[in-house]
């Protein structure tokens, strides 16, 4: 037997996402992206991301349910992102969602997006099961999350001030490099020496903190420092160095919640998840400790539709659905 196929939305942000899932299995998984939109503006403007959600999302489904091979009468449930995000993306999506499962007469499930994110590395990974170390980073959200059974999270770190996709993003946006800053930096690294300028390592009280405030300050008393004197390096060397500072921060306060938790398996999920860097020092730390690490793909990494369908295959099958007059909840949190 088959299981459900669930249909998933994702508004929170600046993509329009939509994936069907089923069994864990993505059948189909269509994004619209934003990013020309708010490129102009150096970041994302809520009411124009609400505003393209809504042009998007309709013709979106209709890709979705087409690459899937299915007829809308054939999705089981629908699910959609509730939190965290913009209040007005979400709206979007959610109301979509909900108005979708009410017109079919299936169950609907709000969805949080740090749960989908959490989700992601098992739509490629079916061996990926808890106890795991999780590491969600992402452009609102940096967390290290102890994931002892699917459902039961406790965040054993988190950042204390920015996001490291913020970190990314301001930077970016300080060099000049664009948005979203993540991506940019990751290319323009190429090539870069990311030993050649020793930006600070925030270590914060607590071996699982994460903090990236100082990092931004240090990149730009450093560029004016160098460009008024006229040694600046390369851009790509500058990039490597920043790259490598958050990486590094990233990757030794997972390694600090695996060692405090005696957990011997690593995933991540997150835009962040995506840098090419990331991945491989992530790799190398789990391999010299013989830890089994699952990373999505990258473009399961940055927001999907497909994390939220596989989140809400997890909560249906355990019979929660959520009522057609719930709300979003733009500050929600992972295990609230
Ligand atoms: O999860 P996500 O797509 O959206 C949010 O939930 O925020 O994450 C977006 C963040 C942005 O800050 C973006 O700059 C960052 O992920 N990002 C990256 C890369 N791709 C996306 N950061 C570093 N390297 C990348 N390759
Ligand atoms: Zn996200």
């Amino acid at each position: 037997m088959s299981g459900p196929i669930i249909l998933g939305l994702e508004t929170s942000c600046d993509e329009t996402a939509i994936g069907v899932v089923r069994d864990g299995v993505v059948l189909s998984n269509v994004l619209s992206s934003q990013v020309d939109d708010h490129a102009r503006f150096g970041g994302v403007v809520p009411e124009v991301a609400a505003r393209a959600h809504v042009e998007a999302i309709r013709s979106l489904t209709h890709r979705a349910l087409r690459d899937a091979g299915i007829h809308q009468l054939d999705v089981d449930a629908v699910a959609a992102t509730r939190g965290p995000g913009l209040a007005g993306a979400l709206m979007v999506g959610f109301s979509y969602g909900k108005a979708m499962a009410w017109a079919l007469d299936r169950p609907f499930l709000g969805v949080d997006h740090m749960e989908g994110h959490l989700f992601a590395p098992t739509l490629e990974h079916p061996g990926f099961e808890p106890p795991a170390i999780v590491l969600l980073a992402s452009g609102g959200h940096s967390q290290i999350v102890l994931t002892r059974a699917w459902g039961d999270y406790e965040t054993v770190g988190a950042t204390i001030d920015d996001a490291a996709g913020e970190a990314f993003d301001k930077v970016a946006r300080f060099l000049g490099l664009g948005f979203p800053g993540g991506p940019a930096i990751d290319r323009a690294s190429d090539g870069g020496d990311a030993t050649s300028i020793d930006f600070p390592r925030a270590l914060g009280d607590r071996p699982t903190d994460l903090s990236f405030s100082g990092l931004k300050t240090a990149v730009v008393t450093f560029v004016r420092r160098h460009h008024e004197a006229g040694d600046l390096p390369p851009l790509s060397d500058v990039a490597a160095a920043v790259q490598e500072a958050i990486v590094d921060v990233l990757v030794a306060k997972t390694m600090n919640a695996v060692e405090q938790t005696g957990v011997k398996v690593v995933a991540g999920g997150g835009g962040v998840l995506a840098n090419r860097r990331l991945r491989q020092r992530l790799t190398e730390a789990c391999a010299a400790r013989g830890i089994r690490l699952f990373l999505p793909s990258p473009i399961l990494c940055t927001d999907n539709g497909a994390m939220v369908a596989a989140a809400a295959a997890f909560r249906l099958e355990r019979g929660e659905t959520s009522p057609l007059d719930s709300e979003v909840d733009s500050s929600l949190r992972l295990g609230s």
